[in-house]
């Protein structure tokens, strides 16, 4: 019986790279997918863009664009990086997409009239520069606990602390330097604390949907029955946020995690538009289609609680399974930008090309479970000349000559005693298993044990020997037929992990789309096969070093940015070379203040420049004509502290004399950023 399956990957944030870690995710999962279809099922797989929050809005405030410019940029990047990796998404669409709009409000509405929904007031930071409430992660201040300076709203990078923003000493925000504001504003929350949702989620995290070590998880976050520690959660965010409006509540947002898994359902309606498929056919209560969520293990919180229970209570169906996978790490280590392990999507295609070959990598370490995976550059190399190239490849490269150049092409009989192991596997189904259960890394293991089997028949029968022998081609012939009969078979298993060699192979072969379905049988006798050419080169380890390298040296802006929730790596810029060295003297010379912003306006006829006035103490402020218009709006400076050069010579200008210079900080990624001092800092104050 054929299955209907919809599966998914977990969302990309629109506003940073793919790296090699998001591509552990999305090879798992196009590998099952790829399979399931060999194997003769319906299976879909879609995914999509995660594109709203407030990392998102600014980072389009900072470029100069719009959001939906920002997103449309990074949503073909992303197209094009899976594409380079072959994941084959049938549908990748966008969560800012009329269809996740559509679904998100729909939700909406329905767990609202089903008593779930509720409006409370909370007390929230708020920046008073920026005009907007802070996201933990853009608050910063010092930790309650260890006292480390600049830690962020919700936990310490130093000690570990989880805390709430308002437990951090001197806090500050993040976007504009300034003193958040304790202010109160409606939110809406989601009642995960209600009985049905509570006893839903304890039937439902217990019903083999979730893999062990997930599911002990999920009992720890519910805690023992008749304890009630689901929190409601709080699924609105106020304006200015670039997401979707939440009805008839004006100027308040869905907050983007609401979203973003609605965006599952978003992509598969653009998929049912344009193939015909039935949306409620495989999303209403009671479908009888499969419907499975490869995500990472850091967002089960939303994927094992907070989703099912929307989708339960929204008569929608809930996820036949959750597939959690592990981290990856790079040479045992957390992928790092400065040892050149943060390695992009990009980049890799741009040193290495050969995508399968990461493909074939991670398939052999990934089996199914939580675990991390470490990508062992040393290893990689090694395993790919070792196993594809030296135990696969070379099956084909050893044999296929001698059918074209004595044999004018055409395939003999074949020795049915040689290939017993490969029936037996056929039969037998345990590769097969090891896709379905997604443990890789064991059906790899058995297609390289078959291999092996190949290989030791061709090193016992020697076809090199055979063909300078008078009276061996009828032995050669067949033993050519064979081990390429052997080949088709493992290219077959090969298949879900390296679909673009497999066609090669097919085509070499001059044979259908291989079916893994049926009884087994050999390439036929007479058939005629294309000339052999070149399949795979052997991975150069100079193409990873440079690669690393290149990673090392180029000190690229951070283009991961996940940092909201995965808490990746820090910005770090391309620097221009340091300056001379100068004495402290020299340095005492600049006399630089804080001065308190208290006028910022537009300069009639002047395309870069903002007219300041500054406080720095003295009986009258100062003014000062700054560069700065392409990255402030002059309302949002004013009441701003800055620091400014005090004893810089007046400059005569086109509008007016300035009298100072405020200092603004700028490199190779677009954005001017002017500097702001501590809390606590007084106009005036001498910085040194
Ligand atoms: O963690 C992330 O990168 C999120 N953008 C994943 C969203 S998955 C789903 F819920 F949409
Ligand atoms: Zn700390």
């Amino acid at each position: 019986m054929t299955r209907k399956i919809l599966v998914t990957s977990a969302l990309p944030y629109a506003n940073g790279s793919i790296h090699l870690g998001h591509l552990v995710e999305y090879i798992q999962t196009d590998i099952w997918v790829r399979f399931q279809k060999m194997r003769g099922n319906t299976c879909h797989y879609v995914c999509a863009d995660d594109t709203h929050g407030t990392p998102i809005m600014l980072r389009a405030e900072k470029e100069g664009i719009t959001p939906e410019q920002l997103i449309a940029r990074v949503w073909q990047e992303h197209y094009d990086d899976f594409r380079a990796f072959h994941v084959a998404f049938d549908n990748y669409g966008s969560t800012n997409s009329n269809e996740t709009k559509e679904s998100a409000q729909s939700i909406y509405r329905t767990l609202k009239a089903n008593g779930l929904i509720e409006v409370r007031s909370i007390e929230q930071y708020y920046d008073p520069v920026k005009n907007m409430f802070l996201p933990d992660r853009f608050i910063k201040g010092e930790c309650p606990k260890c006292h480390a300076k600049d830690q962020y709203g919700d936990n310490c990078e130093v000690c570990g602390a989880a805390y709430a923003p308002t437990d951090l000493i001197a806090p500050f925000s993040a976007v504009s330097g300034a003193k958040p504001e304790l202010r109160n504003s409606d939110h809406y929350f989601f009642k995960l604390s209600a009985d049905s949702c509570q006893q839903f989620l304890r039937q439902w995290t217990r019903g083999g949907s979730l893999q062990q070590e997930a599911a002990n998880k999920m009992q720890e976050w519910l805690g023992a029955e008749g304890e009630n520690k689901l929190s409601d959660w709080d699924i609105s965010r106020d304006a200015p946020y670039f997401g979707f409006e939440i009805p008839d509540a004006p100027g308040k947002y869905f907050y983007v995690w609401l979203d973003a898994p609605v965006g599952y359902m978003g992509s598969f309606k653009q998929l049912c538009a344009k193939s015909g498929l039935d949306f409620n056919d495989y999303w209403k209560q009671g479908s009888d289609a499969e419907l499975y969520h490869f995500i990472g293990k850091d967002i089960l919180y939303f994927h094992a609680l907070f989703w099912p229970a929307m989708l339960q209570h929204a008569g929608f169906r809930t996820p036949t399974k959750l597939f959690a996978h592990g981290f990856l790490t790079v040479n045992g280590e957390k992928m790092s930008k400065s040892r050149g392990t943060f390695i992009t999507a990009r980049s890799y295609v741009d040193h290495i090309k050969n995508t399968e070959y990461l493909r074939y990598y991670y398939a052999a370490k990934l089996n199914g479970t939580m675990e991390d995976i470490d990508l062992n550059l040393e290893d990689f190399v090694a395993k790919v000349n070792s196993d594809l190239i030296g135990k696969y490849i070379n099956i084909a490269s050893r044999c296929a000559g001698f059918i074209s150049k004595k044999f004018d092409g055409k395939l003999g009989n074949f020795d049915s005693a040689a290939t017993a192991e490969f029936q037996t596997a056929f039969a037998d189904g345990e590769i097969a298993r090891c896709y379905e259960e997604r443990d890789y890394s064991r059906a790899l293991r058995e297609i390289m044990r078959l291999a092996d089997v190949a290989n030791q028949y061709i090193a016992e029968k020697q076809p090199w020997a055979m063909a300078k022998q008078e009276g061996k081609d009828a032995e050669l012939h067949e033993v050519c037929s064979t081990a390429l009969t052997m080949f088709r078979d493992l290219t077959l298993y090969l298949k879900p992990v390296m679909p673009e060699l497999a066609a090669q192979v097919e085509n070499f072969l001059n044979i259908k789309p291989i079916a893994w379905s049926g009884t087994w049988q050999s390439l036929p006798a007479g058939h005629t096969i294309n000339e052999y050419k070149h399949l795979a080169t052997r991975l150069d380890p100079k193409l990873i070093e440079a690669m690393v390298a290149a990673n090392q040296e180029s000190l690229k802006p951070m283009t991961d940015s996940h940092s909201e929730t995965r808490h990746a790596e820090h910005q770090q810029h391309a620097i221009s070379p340091i300056a001379d060295t100068i004495s402290i003297d020299d340095f005492g010379k600049i006399d630089l203040r804080v001065a308190h912003i208290v006028n910022a306006e537009h300069v009639d006829g002047a395309e870069k420049l903002l007219k300041l006035t500054l406080d720095i103490g003295e009986a009258q402020p100062r003014t000062v004509f700054a560069g700065i218009k392409s990255a402030y709006d002059p309302e949002k400076l004013k009441g701003r502290m800055t620091v400014m050069v005090a004893n810089l010579a007046p400059r005569k200008m086109k509008f007016g004399m300035s009298e100072g210079m405020v200092l603004a900080a700028s490199g190779e990624a677009p954005g001017l950023f002017i500097l702001s001092p501590d809390t606590g800092a007084q106009p005036g104050m001498r910085i040194k």
